[in-house]
């Protein structure tokens, strides 16, 4: 059984306003007497109800005792009866529906202007009453087009309907009129919530094997309800309240419609839902399986039957059979189905609608592939997992990724770490990030590969960082290692200490003098050096080669003295005399004065570069770090009287030790 109900069934507007003045008032004046004139809805119920809480129902005036509280129904009443209340000092409570009040203002209006009223309704009713006593009860009132072809009209007309009139009817009668007073004054005046309610019956009764009209017997607009119904579906049951559904019985698998009129409240409507629901349960014991479906589940089904338009299925545990569209079984429209789907396969799909017009519940597959996507989605953005997919279009902004089971939005900030000039070259390009924002209500995903890249250099500085402190608390300072040249420079040269650079100065490197970096080693040299400072807050260490040994002129003051001899290798020779490297990197001179005893025209002629001589150290300057040697003095001097030779140097000579060392210098 499919249970249907019409969306505009029951309470409407001008009733609903009716009930809730009457409560109002009910609730404000308790205890004091208050009457509506007339049943304020054709509901048996509310009216019940309302008399519990102190409103009464009053036939007409007369029954209403003075100073009472009158509320006058939605239906509306003639000018007689407001002149009456005021008469008689009645509190007025006007619940006329505003949409019955505009009739009763035209009527009125036209009426002052001569014309002659035409009320198109039920003259028994109440609306329709009320409306001619806005014209002096001189209205004309017919129901049908019959009566109205009976009418003698004259003189200006004006047509009015009752509100809750049929359409077609009114439609009909007007025709009619038209044909006797062409220049009649028609106002298609039913309400438009009875329309509404009038034409979803109607269409809900064509697609119905039962129709269940809840209303009042005497309720104008529920009768024609069941009329309408009546005229589109062979069954009709017409009730007043939800009890009487129990003295009707259904075979089960009838699609039942139902609809109820103005006065009939929501909780009557959703009763008779209930009680249809549970007939259903309980009627047929085999029907006990079958699922209650709605709009919206997601019923698995075998596939019975396929063409190039759609997919039919044997819905699990359900009467019905289900149709897929083709649009709503693939995403591009150029498959062909019969080749993609085969008789028997199962498939899985969500709910549309429960009725196609045929009986068919409509389905779409689509719609559980999307939500089954959008769970993966949501389970991978939770677990912040990382997801490859393809850029498969550029857009303003950015670019889509499919990720195989949806399509994300990738800013373009989001694809590099760095600003990329052209996203276009990257169509087509494959990636892998993360799904960084997901908002299910927005159909918001955004995917971001800088995501990736940003934690991957993260976790690269971590771990130079790491290695950087774990060198660091490796060494210590006054240490001697033995390190790799990682990089030289003009000021220096850098070795690489397991992760930490090791510096050491260009005037670090030896005692002797360098004058470039390269000429002393170059990357990739294994050099020992000692670690003579580190810097733990920055991450810097100091190294020196040229530590490792004790300073040259330390060596030697310690290990000579004046008078000492020497014996050394001709290192260079000047015009004043020959240098003479007494330990690497300790040279003394040896003036010419000091080579021989003998006239010495030039130093060359004594001693060549690279001679090892013997000298005697004659002199040690600490301060200025020089040595004076004489080879001269380890020979005996000749007894003989010194010819008055031109000497280039003698003791009392005012060309001192310091003067040639300069001299040597330069
Ligand atoms: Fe008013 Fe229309 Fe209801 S006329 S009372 S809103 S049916």
């Amino acid at each position: 059984m499919i249970i249907r109900t019409a969306e505009n069934a029951g309470f409407c507007f001008g009733v609903r306003r009716a009930v809730e003045s009457a409560l109002s008032e009910a609730s404000s004046r308790r205890g004091e007497p208050i009457y509506t004139l007339g049943e304020l809805i054709h509901n048996s119920g509310v009216v019940s109800q309302l008399r519990q809480e102190g409103v009464m129902t009053a036939g007409d005036l007369s029954e209403i005792p003075d100073g009472a509280t009158v509320i006058i129904r939605s239906h509306g009443v003639g000018e007689d009866v407001y002149d009456e209340i005021r008469a008689r000092g009645l509190r007025l409570v006007d619940a006329t529906c505003p949409n019955v009040k505009s009739i009763q203002n035209k009527v009125e209006k036209h009426h002052g202007l001569g014309y002659t009223i035409i009320i198109v309704g039920d003259r028994t009713h109440p609306e329709v009453i009320g409306i001619n006593g806005w014209c002096e009860n001189s209205a004309l009132i017919v129901s049908d087009p019959e009566q109205a072809s009976a009418l003698e009209l004259g003189g200006p007309v004006c047509v009015v309907a009752q509100t809750t009139s049929i359409k077609e009817k009114f439609d009909a009668v007007c025709r009619v009129i038209r044909k006797k007073a062409p220049d009649a004054v028609v106002f298609n005046t039913i309400c438009r919530a009875t329309q509404l309610r009038q034409a979803e019956t109607e269409a809900l009764s064509k697609e119905s094997d039962v129709m269940i009209v809840l209303g009042g017997a005497n309720s104008s607009n529920t009768a024609k309800l069941a009329e309408i119904s009546a005229a589109h579906c062979p069954r009709v049951i017409h009730i007043e309240s939800p009890d009487s559904l129990s003295g009707y019985s259904f075979c089960g698998d009838e699609r039942v419609g139902i609809t109820a009129g103005a006065s009939t409240p929501q909780e009557k409507i959703m009763e008779v839902v209930h009680i249809m629901e549970n007939t259903m349960e309980n009627w047929d014991q085999s029907l006990d399986d079958f699922k209650r479906l709605r709009v919206g589940d997601i019923v698995k089904g075998t596939v019975v039957a396929v063409n190039e338009e759609s997919v039919y299925l044997d819905i699990e545990d359900y009467k019905s059979d289900g149709i897929i569209k083709k649009s709503d079984f693939v995403m591009d429209l150029y498959t062909d189905l019969p080749s993609t789907v085969a008789i028997g396969d199962e498939v899985e799909a969500m709910i549309t609608d429960m009725n196609d017009g045929t009986g068919n519940v409509v389905l779409s597959k689509i719609k559980v592939d999307e939500l089954a996507a959008l769970n993966v989605t949501k389970e991978k953005f939770e677990a912040k997992e990382t997801v490859k997919g393809k850029i498969v279009k550029v857009v303003k902004g950015g670019m889509i990724v499919d990720t195989g089971f949806v399509k994300a939005f990738m800013p373009a900030n989001q694809y590099a770490l760095r600003y990329v000039e052209d996203i276009n070259a990257l169509l087509g390009k494959e990636v892998e990030g993360r799904i960084i924002e997901f908002d299910r209500d927005k159909n918001k995903i955004i995917f971001s590969r800088r995501v990736i890249l940003q934690e991957e250099l993260n976790a690269k500085r971590e771990e130079q960082a790491r290695r950087k402190q774990a060198a660091l608390d490796a060494i210590e300072e006054g240490m001697v290692i033995e390190a790799p040249v990682k990089n030289i420079t003009n000021f220096g040269v850098f070795l690489d200490l397991n992760g930490v650079d090791g510096f050491i100065h260009i005037s670090d490197l030896s005692w002797k003098r360098v004058a470039k970096t390269e000429d002393f080693c170059k990357p990739g040299d294994v050099l020992q050096a000692k670690i003579v400072e580190i810097d733990q807050e920055k991450g810097k260490v100091r190294c020196t080669v040229k530590g490792l040994t004790e300073e040259p002129w330390v060596v030697f003051t310690k290990t000579y003295k004046v008078g000492d001899t020497i014996e050394g290798t001709v290192k260079s020779i000047t015009k004043f005399g020959a240098f003479v490297e007494i330990i690497p990197m300790v040279e003394g001179l040896v003036h010419i004065s000091n080579l021989s005893y003998d006239k010495v025209e030039s130093v060359e002629s004594v001693v060549s570069v690279g001679e090892t001589v013997k000298a005697k150290i004659i002199e040690i300057n600490t301060e200025k770090r020089k040595v004076g040697l004489s080879i001269k003095e380890l020979t005996e001097a000749p007894k003989k009287k010194i010819a008055k030779n031109r000497l280039y140097y003698k003791e009392d000579s005012t060309t001192t030790l310091e003067d040639a060392f300069k001299k040597y210098q330069n």
